[in-house]
């Protein structure tokens, strides 16, 4: 299941950037903290014994009984809650505080008076050699006229110390664990947000590659999630289209292949089994098989060419064309059927060169569907109009004519594959149906647009504009 799996990774993260910025912070500020607090005791104590070590001056240099000194290093230590000894010039305990471990006549660690000796202040830190515990002492010498005549010592165990760091440390363990748990809550809210789409969409797509093209995605998330779900449903849209479009398409084409093989097969059979019939007979059966053969050659030509402008095989190589060369060569080459018909062709805006960058044959395929429309739906006697006009760098072909019209409701239909207005008016015309879509892809690859405009009873306008090519030369 995605979500556990994901989740797990997300959970998993977060506790390490959690653990990790904690950790890292509990160990720059404890020590931080540490060095703090022991510079402030030390700084302390030093105060204090400097304080002392002028009270003491006093008993010294009168050689007073130490015994009121006691009484005084224990009033200090109360206070101060540290130990006080006072020790002459070698080291030797002259007084210390009550209940000590040094007495009176014993002897200090000899590193404790190098610094002494010289009138300098000693602050230290570490194992005591007297106290199994981490302690700060501070050795302050008491000096007469210049000269070192005993000092006082101050120890002090940094006990306090330790505890306040270990609240610290637990303070900080307590808000990692709480800002995990609160982590956990957030990622699985947040693994919700971002999976439940996932197998929505997880779960819409394994629909759609069983061929159940209807199923969407619901996400309605306002960003990159609700955008990917829209994408999603877009696409799922554009395959539900494709497919239908296939479908359709196979049919159409099954539909069209079938009446005139229908014809075929019932006029040849008629044949086969006519032994009556006469020779007139016969030749009009043929007429109508070559006819409907031919309509078979057309459509099954006609298909060729839009699947193959349509998948790209037949590549459009833009070349600089006239376009109103080929106007007028297929209207040239229309002639016979136009006379046929009677139909009368007017050209407008055709006696100068335009050059587009287009495919000769393709303008010229186009610009025959075009005036084959024209002829095919206009009545005996009508007017065409060709007309090619040039403005902003586009070149505008239109085609006129005085024909039936196309209603305004299917005039976007025209452009589509096998779309037909009047299907039997079209069969007996000859049509595929597929004229208009091969004339729109053509246009649409050049980088040209489609037009088309009509009113039934008064006549069609159906054209394209082209872009002008600019700056190249007409190469015949
Ligand atoms: N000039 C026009 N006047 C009226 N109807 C037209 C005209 N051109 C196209 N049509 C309509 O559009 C349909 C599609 O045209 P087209 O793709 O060329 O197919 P067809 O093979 O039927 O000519 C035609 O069947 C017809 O109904
Ligand atoms: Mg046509």
């Amino acid at each position: 299941m995605i979500r556990s799996r994901l989740f797990t990774k997300m959970v998993v993260t977060y506790f390490c950037i959690i653990m990790s910025t904690l950790t890292m912070l509990g160990v720059l500020l404890s020590f931080l903290l540490n060095n703090y607090l022991i510079y402030n005791k030390q700084m302390e104590m030093l105060v204090k014994s400097t304080d002392i070590s002028n009270l003491v001056k006093v008993f010294l240099v009168e050689k007073r009984d130490p015994g009121e000194l006691v009484a005084l290093l224990n009033l200090a230590d109360k206070k101060l809650g540290t130990e006080i000894w006072v020790i002459d010039r070698t080291g030797g305990v002259i007084a210390a505080s009550a209940d000590q471990k040094m007495h009176e006549g014993d002897l200090v660690e000899p590193s404790d008076i190098t610094d002494l000796q010289q009138g300098k202040v000693s602050i230290r830190r570490g194992k005591s050699p007297v106290y199994n515990e981490t302690v700060l002492w501070v050795i302050v010498p008491v000096q007469d006229n210049g000269g070192v005549i005993g000092g006082v010592i101050m120890y002090s165990p940094i006990l306090g110390i330790t505890q306040t760091m270990i609240k610290v440390r637990n303070l900080f363990i307590y808000s990692a664990v709480v800002s995990i748990m609160f982590s956990t809550v957030v990622v699985y809210f947040l693994s919700k947000y971002v999976t439940g789409p996932l197998q929505d969409m997880n779960r819409v797509a394994k629909q759609l590659a069983c061929g159940n093209l209807t199923e969407r995605v619901n996400i309605k998330q306002g960003d990159e999630i609700g955008d990917l779900g829209e994408a999603f449903n877009n696409m799922a849209d554009q395959i539900e289209k494709q497919e239908k479009m296939r479908r359709d398409f196979v049919a159409d084409v099954s539909h069209e292949l079938r009446s005139p093989l229908t014809n075929v097969q019932g006029f040849i059979e008629a044949m086969i089994d006519g032994k009556d019939r006469t020779s007139e007979d016969r030749s009009r059966y043929l007429g109508i098989l070559h006819k409907e053969t031919l309509r078979l050659t057309r459509l099954v030509n006609d298909l060729l060419d839009l699947s193959r402008l349509e998948s790209g095989i037949l590549p459009i190589e833009k070349r600089p064309v006239d376009i109103t060369e080929v106007i007028k060569n297929t209207i040239t080459k229309l002639k016979p059927a136009l006379q046929d018909k009677g139909v009368n062709v007017v050209e407008g805006g055709t006696d100068r060169e335009i050059v587009v960058q287009a495919n000769h044959d393709r303008v010229e395929q186009v610009m025959s569907n075009l005036l084959d429309n024209a002829v095919r739906y206009s009545p005996a006697g009508g007017n065409i109009t060709v007309s090619v006009v040039e403005h902003l760098g586009m070149v505008e072909v239109t085609v006129v004519d005085e024909g039936e019209g196309i209603p305004a409701e299917e005039l976007s239909l025209i452009w589509e594959r096998f779309y037909k207005v009047d299907k039997a008016r079209s069969r007996e015309t000859g049509g595929t149906g597929l004229g208009l879509a091969i004339v729109r892809q053509i246009i649409e690859s050049l980088g040209g647009e489609v037009k088309a405009a009509s009113e039934v009873g008064r006549g069609t306008k159906i054209g394209f504009l082209l872009p002008v090519s600019q700056g190249d030369t007409f190469l015949p």
